[in-house]
Parts: structure tokens; sequence; C-alpha cells
């Protein structure tokens, strides 16, 4: 992007993103510890210790103040805080209100991610989304949490839900996350309760403490045409809607700020001979350069996403954007390109407020067990040391001096 000059505001959020299934360890009573156990993830991957955050939080916070970090995206995980349905256990509270209160000393803001995928396990044998009480369930956790932790430790930030789409397509249609359900029906079922929970806990939250500012985590793809042809600028369309808007459309009235997590773009070809074949209508993508998860980089594409979600009229952060590149031969450039596109956009008028590179460390990549490897820092999972790569060193300048330098 060769029009790239000039700086990011001053009080722009830059930070790391992680999720705590992912990288804690131990989170014996969620849904995918249980799917883990039985063998039915992945190749039979398991999660174990993760990349052992639980233990070594202070050294990680040490990693994201050497990025010159001002603020850290992180989850709660609602299987440690509910073992039991309606039982809380304080001690998992207390954890998470010294983890709140070390980022606070330190000087980063807290954006916690209440539900990001990890069900606890006495909700996935009732039936998890499916329960037709579920959304209830969520709320129930949403108040303890807000009232035993949020309202006294100063978070101004709280992302209900991670991805809800990418969830139910992971769960209820490709089978790649527990319950692995193939079915329509439930994962319609399913959206329509996300969204039922997403404003209900809004309403509650703003009940309990005044002034948070309260949004969701939508992974959105910028989609594009390979031709000019009507038929293909339908589709992206229809895709665009459905994909990217429909979820924050029907929760704008009850939202504070759109998050974005940007990874794909999806080009769309029509053929009636593929209407044998509906998925090689998309992803059509040139994919000349790929990361080692096989997904094509186009940075372009976080500019037209964020174009697209401006018509929110709604602070935006990009919550997630990362790349999985174990030799860091392209994360830099990556990281570099994907922002020049991000100031292009606010220059355009999006009122973009942060940026929250995926991931601070290698972690445990759901389906894909820990072969991805989206961190800054290393971890040796032999030792769960962490080693900087270079691109951490590349973006701790970007946010010391909040331009591309
Ligand atoms: C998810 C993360 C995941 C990342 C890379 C995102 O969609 O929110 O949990 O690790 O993709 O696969």
């Amino acid at each position: 992007m060769k029009e790239y000059r000039g700086s990011f505001p001053e009080n722009f959020y830059w930070g790391t993103a992680i999720s705590s299934y992912q990288t804690e360890g131990d989170n014996t009573h969620s849904d995918w510890w249980e799917y883990e156990r039985a063998g039915r993830i992945g190749n039979g991957v398991h999660s174990g210790k993760a990349a052992n955050h639980y233990e070594c939080y202070e050294e990680d916070f040490d990693l994201i103040q050497s990025l010159h970090n001002n603020s850290f995206r992180f989850s709660l995980e609602w299987s440690r805080i509910e073992p039991q349905s309606g039982q809380f256990d304080m001690t998992a509270i207390e954890y998470y209100r010294s983890y709140i209160l070390s980022l606070r000393k330190r000087g980063i803001e807290p954006f916690v991610t209440l539900w990001h995928y990890t069900l606890p396990v006495w909700l996935a044998e009732r039936g998890g989304w499916l329960h037709k009480d579920a959304h209830r369930y969520f709320v129930r956790y949403v108040k303890f949490v807000m009232e035993n932790l949020i309202a006294d430790t100063d978070v101004r930030y709280l992302i209900t839900m991670n991805e809800p789409l990418v969830y139910v397509l992971c769960s209820y249609i490709n089978k790649k996350y527990p319950p692995q359900q193939a079915s329509i029906v439930s994962a319609v079922r399913v959206v329509r309760k996300l969204i039922k929970a997403h404003r209900m806990s809004y309403r509650a939250i703003g009940k309990i403490k005044k002034g948070m500012r309260v949004g969701i985590a939508k992974n959105n793809t910028y989609f594009d045409t390979l031709s000019k042809k009507r038929i293909d600028r339908f589709i992206v369309f229809i895709a665009g809607y459905a994909w990217n808007r429909y979820f924050l459309n029907r929760i704008r009235r009850h939202s504070d700020f759109v998050g974005i997590n940007y990874y794909f773009h999806n080009r769309i070809s029509f053929r009636w001979r593929k209407l044998f074949n509906p998925r090689t209508i998309f992803n059509c993508n040139e994919n000349e350069d790929t990361s080692d998860t096989g997904w094509e980089i186009y940075p372009a594409g976080i500019y037209y996403v964020l174009m697209e979600a401006r018509r929110q009229q709604k602070p935006i952060f990009i919550l997630e954007n990362g790349v999985a590149d174990a030799k860091d031969r392209i994360r830099s450039l990556f990281i570099m390109e994907h922002l020049k596109y991000v100031w292009k956009a606010m220059r355009d008028g999006a009122d973009v407020r942060g940026y929250f590179y995926w991931s601070l460390i290698d972690n445990f990549d759901w389906a894909d067990g820990f072969d991805p490897r989206f961190g800054l820092f290393e971890v040796d999972y032999d030792d769960y040391s962490r080693h900087p790569r270079v691109s951490a060193r590349v973006y701790a300048d970007i946010c010391r001096y909040g331009k591309i330098v």
C-alpha cells in the first residue's frame, strides 16, 4: 500500500489477544476437554496445559509491556467460574481479579471477552446452546461476573462473545467443534439464541454498571468477485449480508462498539455446473501468498471490511488479526501491510479505535492443535518458555511510536 503516511492517534489502543481455553491449560470442566479426552477433536489433539498461561500470566504481562502495548484482550473461562450449574467458584473469581488488577497496575487496559467458544460440561450435557434456557444460563453467568468481578475492577470494555457465526459453523455445520452436529435447523436456532443472549446480557450489564462499553468480536470476511459477472456480484451481496452484516444488524441497538476479527478474503465465482458442489463457488482465491494454515494473505481486505463495518456508525476495534507463521517469514510484513490499510480506512472515515494482534503467544488452535503458530512470542511446549520472534520487535516499535517505522 503506497499511500500510507502519517501516524495513528495518540489514544489508539495497541494490543494483542488471547483466549482462556487456548492458553491457560487444564480447563477440565469444559466441553472441549471432554471431547479431547474422548479423542473426538481433529487428529486426537489434547490441549493439556495449553501454553501454561494460567500459571505464568505475570511473565506474559511482562511480554505485553515489552511490546509497548496499552491494552490486552483475553477471555474468562465460564467453566472455571461456574463448574456446576448455579455454583460459582470464588477462587476462580479471585484469580481473575488478581489477573485484571495486575494488568491495571501495569497501565494496560483490559478488554474482557466473556465467552470464547467453550461451554461448561453441565451445560453441554443439557444440549448447550440448543437448551431452551441456554441464553438465561449465559445471562446468569454474566450477571455473576459483573457483580462479583467486573463492577469493582475498573474494567470498561466487555466483549460478550467471540465470533458467534464461526462457532455455529464449526459446531453445527462442519462438525469441527463440540457438539459436532451437522444440522441447518440447529444452526439457525443457535444463531437466534446467541442474539438473544447478547441482547439480554447487554441490558443486564448496563443495569449493574453504568458506562461499560459492550460489543462482540465478529469475524468478518472480504467477499469479492473473480469476474464482474452480475450473478457473482449478487452472491457477494448475499454472502456479505449473511456472514458480515446480519448478526451485527440484529444487535445494533445493543452494542456500543463493533469488534472485528479479520482473517479472510473470499473470492466468489459462479458456474452452473458448480451447483452440484456449491462450496466450489466460494474461495476461488489466487492464493499468491498463504500462511502456514493455507489462508490467503490479503491485507487490502481489512480496508473493505472496516468500510463495511463503518456503516454501523459506531467505534470499531480490530479485536483479532494475525497469521500462522512458525518461521516468522511474513509476520512483520503482514502486520505492517494490514495496518496501512487500517490507516487508510481511518482516513476514509472508519472510526477505528484499536488493533489487537492475534496472538501474544503461540497457543492451542482448536481442532488444529498446537501446529499453527500465531504468536509474536514462540512457546517451547517442552518447558513453556517464551521466545520473542523478530516480528515482536517490529510490532513493539509500531506500538511505541504509533506509526509504521
Ligand atoms: C479465533 C481464535 C483462533 C484464531 C486462529 C479466530 O477466529 O477467534 O480463537 O485461534 O481464529 O485460528
